[in-house]
């Protein structure tokens, strides 16, 4: 049971310093002017000798080791599964207010599944572990644009393709599709390492390993991880995961069965005045949302909002946002916020 107390500012750490979603953490704290006593970037020993900057000091990049997360107030996470099975059950043991991005702990029972838009109360519950997950990126936006129209008209089923972002897969993912643009404009066979064919000009469905359902583990988080942020464990969600040749901006197409009739019109006010939605959508001039334009901010913005004509209370539409920022990072510093503010 961790003792953390309500403080002017807190020890910080970032497991994960000096990857696409660690970094935009560091940014986000000092961007949200996050009350930050000592800031404290970790990574791996292939980062000795790097540096970070926050709040205008050069700090060096320290290797991850039990002793790094000791006096730590706060740790964020995001160094993939296998460092949080590690290091994150150690930390919240040792008090430490642990906020884990990978999906090592997000459906367990115990563990709250937060998104602010969505479910902040259930933060409360961080004390039960010393931790909360914080949920995957396409989850996220989805359960932003979700909540309301579940408000306003029941939701009954939800069928969603994504289009992710390399970004998602790390910055690693995104220089290997950065070489293969390069080797096919040489007239080189691209190489690939990290995704299982060449992402550049092309569309794989396929994140994460298979599971014996024939679903991707990213197709089944977005299902599990959906109805448990909305609290509601028997919703129907199905899910298809495509990574696409984008670097930043995650894009999905849902379907919705309602169980109230709730027209486009209907729908595109409620989520006018939805907290963290922002509505991009008219057809008359050709506004929608875009991944190469929501990269860098913080809403979720949704588009193409339309009835379903294959069905009497259905909704198609078309959900974007920046998976760095409010699918990762901002989400995680956004929890750190409601804790901090509300649950010390
Ligand atoms: P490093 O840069 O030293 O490898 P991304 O999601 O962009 O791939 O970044 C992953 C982040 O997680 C990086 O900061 C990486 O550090 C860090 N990381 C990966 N493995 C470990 C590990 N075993 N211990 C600590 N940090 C790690």
């Amino acid at each position: 049971m961790s003792t953390l107390q309500k403080k002017p500012a807190y020890v910080v750490a970032v497991v994960g310093a000096t990857g696409a979603v660690g970094s935009e953490m560091i940014h986000l704290l000092e961007e949200r002017k996050f009350p930050v006593e000592r800031l404290v970037p970790l990574a791996s020993d292939r980062s000795m000798g790097r540096q970070v900057t926050f709040g205008g000091a050069e700090l060096d990049v320290v290797a991850l080791h039990p002793k790094a997360l000791a006096s730590v107030d706060i740790a964020l996470f995001s160094a993939g599964g296998s460092v949080s099975a590690e290091y994150a059950p150690m930390a919240a043991a040792a008090g430490t207010l642990v906020i884990d991005n990978s999906s090592t702990f997000r459906m367990e029972p115990d563990v709250p599944l937060v998104v602010p838009e969505v479910n902040s109360a259930t933060a409360a519950g961080w004390r039960r572990r010393g931790m909360i997950a914080n949920p995957n990126c396409s989850t996220i936006q989805l359960t932003v644009v979700l909540k309301p129209l579940h408000e306003a008209a029941g939701l009954t089923r939800v069928v969603v393709a994504t289009y992710q972002a390399t970004s998602g897969a790390g910055g690693r993912a995104m220089d290997e599709m950065l070489a293969q643009i390069r080797a096919v404009f040489a007239g080189e066979e691209p190489e690939n390492h990290i995704f299982p064919h060449p992402i550049a000009f092309n569309c794989l469905p396929q994140i994460d390993r298979f599971l014996d359902n024939g679903y991707t583990k990213e197709e089944w988080k977005v299902i599990e991880e959906s109805k448990k942020i909305l609290g509601l464990p028997d919703l129907c969600v199905t899910a298809t995961a495509v990574r696409v040749p984008v670097f930043i901006g995650h894009s999905e197409a849902v379907n919705v069965s309602l169980e109230r009739p709730l027209s486009a019109d209907e729908a595109r006010a409620f989520l006018r005045v939805a907290p963290g939605v922002i509505v991009e959508d008219d057809p008359a001039t050709q506004t929608y949302p875009q991944a190469r334009r929501v990269a860098g901010s913080d809403a979720v913005y949704v588009g193409r909002i339309r009835q379903d004509v294959s069905q009497p209370r259905g909704l198609d539409f078309w959900v974007v946002a920046d998976n760095l920022r409010k699918g990762a990072a901002l989400n995680a510093v956004q929890i750190a916020e409601i804790v901090t503010a509300r649950y010390l």
